[in-house]
Parts: C-alpha cells; structure tokens; sequence
C-alpha cells in the first residue's frame, strides 16, 4: 500500500506540501499536481535528460527522483530560471539563436546550461558539450544550441 507522508520542499520559491503517494517521481507531482509543462517526459529512466531540473542548484533528472527525496530542498524548473519580463540570458540567446528544432530537449537542456553558467561563467564550448552529456536531442539543433550558450556567456560577461 502506498503511504502518504507529507513532503515539504520549494519549487520556483513558493512552498509545496505535497501530500500524495510519496513514491510519485518529482516530475509527476511538477506536470500533473503544479502544471509545470517545462520539464518533459521523455525516457522515464533518467537518459535522455528532457526532464532536467535545478534540486537545490544542481541539475538532476527528475523522472527517476522519488518526490520523498527532496524533502526541504529548492527546486527550480524552466519556468523559475527567469520571468517573461526579465528572462535569463539563456533563455534570450536560445530565442535569438533560434536554437530549437522540436524543442522537446529544450527545456531540460537551458535548465543545465543556466548550471553550467552559474558554475562556469566563461565555459569553452568543449565545457559546454560536457555540461550537456546526459542531453539527447533527436533534431538538428546542437549546433546552434552550442552558439547560443556562447552568447549568453559572453552576454552576461559583458553586462558584468
Ligand atoms: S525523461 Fe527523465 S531523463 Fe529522460
Ligand atoms: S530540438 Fe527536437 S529533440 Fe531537441
């Protein structure tokens, strides 16, 4: 039988008590109980990382994440990286590059870049595709992805 312990943790800064079977995936409580679409449902076993999330600043694929482990912890999600008015940069340079074909991938990819950024303000673009390793995108769209990160990079670099 499953148990329903509440789990206390914070998703975009607004506090979530989910109450719910604990052995729910964090993605299922992100798209089905908040209605966050950014994150996606791709693999289901933590492969092709389109349901890519920040736990506590950290990306972390969050199909294969028992809500229960995040207990007190941040999670940040497409849709808390930036605002429409005020977006990051990284989501700025993927729109001016055009860097998305289907953009199935997108979102879980922006989510690590944003990481790898944070972490690394001035990657090479050889940081850049090992930041992205556990991404798989099935378009066309690495390239201009690649260049996009750059942008951002070297945008936030000269605003700074
Ligand atoms: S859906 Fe989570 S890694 Fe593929
Ligand atoms: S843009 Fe289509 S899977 Fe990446």
């Amino acid at each position: 039988m499953s148990e329903t312990k509440t789990t206390m943790f914070q998703v975009n800064r607004q506090p979530v008590h989910f109450g719910g079977d604990e052995k729910a995936t964090l993605l299922s409580v992100l798209r089905e109980e908040l209605n966050l679409s950014g994150p996606k449902f791709g693999c289901g076993q933590g492969e092709c990382g389109a349901c890519m999330v920040l736990v506590d600043g950290q990306p972390q694929t969050s199909c294969n994440l028992p809500v229960w482990s995040i207990q007190g912890k941040q999670v940040t999600t497409l849709e808390g990286l930036g605002t429409p008015e005020q977006p990051h940069p990284v989501q700025t340079a993927f729109i001016e590059e055009r860097a998305a074909q289907c953009g199935y991938c997108v979102a879980g990819i922006i989510t690590s870049a944003c990481a790898l950024l944070a972490r690394n303000p001035t990657p090479s673009r050889a940081d850049i595709v090992l930041g992205l390793e556990k991404h798989l995108c099935r378009c066309g769209a690495q390239t201009r992805m690649l260049r996009a990160i750059e942008r951002a990079a070297a945008e936030t670099k000269s605003n700074s």
